[in-house]
């Protein structure tokens, strides 16, 4: 068994990202900008945005990070969105899900300008991708992708069983891997809530890709000797004997599992410091496309 080390590889990723944007100013030219908006106090969501901008700043890029308080209207966002939007300064930014109940989340994606939509949530990004197109691919999906070319995991003629189909993952990680290219050119298996003996499919699997976000779901009794296992969920579970209060957990039971994997990512180290390095590589790449139109 050998641990797909997302932590390692997106450190590796930052480093060469960090050295492209360390030639930028040898040459004089504008850094890469990322701005980032939260809306509202989610714990998980200021988290994440907090270490998307730090990342920013280890890699030499200019961020700008939007704090919105929980009561803005769909109206007023919309509004920091076009701010946005003609701002040259900013290369790409996103807004950070799941927003109050109060915006729609669809109306606030399609407003971003997709030349600016790092997060490729734009419905013409997402369209893009789906027709292998050049376009932004969302972050946690890119950083999968990543993961397997980097290992040299063969991911051709395999069965992938992605496991949810949210927007920003499954759905697009199901697109992806069925896609002609590597890694891709699997045969996938959409499956979700509704699923019906799920098991009967994950034992089918040669890559499982799990974001469903219910922590231990996969169990070594699900799987095949030698499967490969993408591990994307990151549950908070209170725990008061830690300082933070709570731990983090994915949907794979991995003691058991990884015993019968020949390839698994960790929780955490896995696949979530993948997306945060996939975000800056998708900046770096909008950054190149203004400086070329
Ligand atoms: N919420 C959970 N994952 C993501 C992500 O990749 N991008 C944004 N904008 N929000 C998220």
């Amino acid at each position: 068994m050998e641990i797909l080390d997302g932590k390692k590889i997106s450190n590796q990723i930052k480093e060469e990202i960090a050295a492209e944007v360390a030639q930028m100013k040898e040459r004089g030219e504008k850094v890469p900008h990322l701005a980032a908006v939260i809306v509202g106090n989610d714990g998980a969501s200021l988290t994440y945005v907090g270490s998307k901008v730090r990342s920013c700043e280890r890699v030499g890029f200019e961020s700008t990070m939007v704090r919105l308080p929980n009561t803005t209207s769909e109206q007023e966002l919309l509004k920091k969105i076009h701010e946005l939007n003609v701002d040259p300064n900013i290369d790409g930014f996103i807004v950070q899900l799941p927003l109050p109940p109060q915006i729609d989340t669809q109306r606030v994606l399609m407003a971003v300008d997709p030349d600016k939509d790092v997060d490729g949530f734009h419905p013409m990004n997402f369209g893009k991708m789906a027709l292998d197109m050049s376009t932004f691919i969302p972050a946690t999906p890119f950083g999968i992708l990543e993961l397997l070319d980097r290992y040299q995991v063969e991911t051709q003629g395999k069965h992938t069983v992605v496991i949810g189909r949210s927007h920003i993952v499954g759905r697009p990680m199901s697109i992806l891997m069925g896609r002609k290219s590597f890694p891709g050119n699997s045969t996938v298996t959409l499956t979700h809530s509704r699923t019906k003996n799920i098991s009967q499919i994950t034992t089918q699997a040669d890559i499982i890709i799990s974001a469903l976000g219910v922590p231990g779901f996969l169990k070594a009794e699900m799987v095949k000797d030698d499967v490969v296992i993408i591990d994307v969920g990151i549950t908070r579970v209170p725990d008061e004997s830690r300082e933070r209060g709570y731990y983090i957990t994915g949907d794979v039971d991995f003691e058991n599992v990884s015993k019968k994997a020949s390839y698994i990512t960790p929780v955490p180290g896995g696949v979530g410091p993948m997306t945060i390095a996939m975000l800056l590589k998708n900046t770096l790449l909008a950054r190149e496309r203004h400086r070329n139109r």
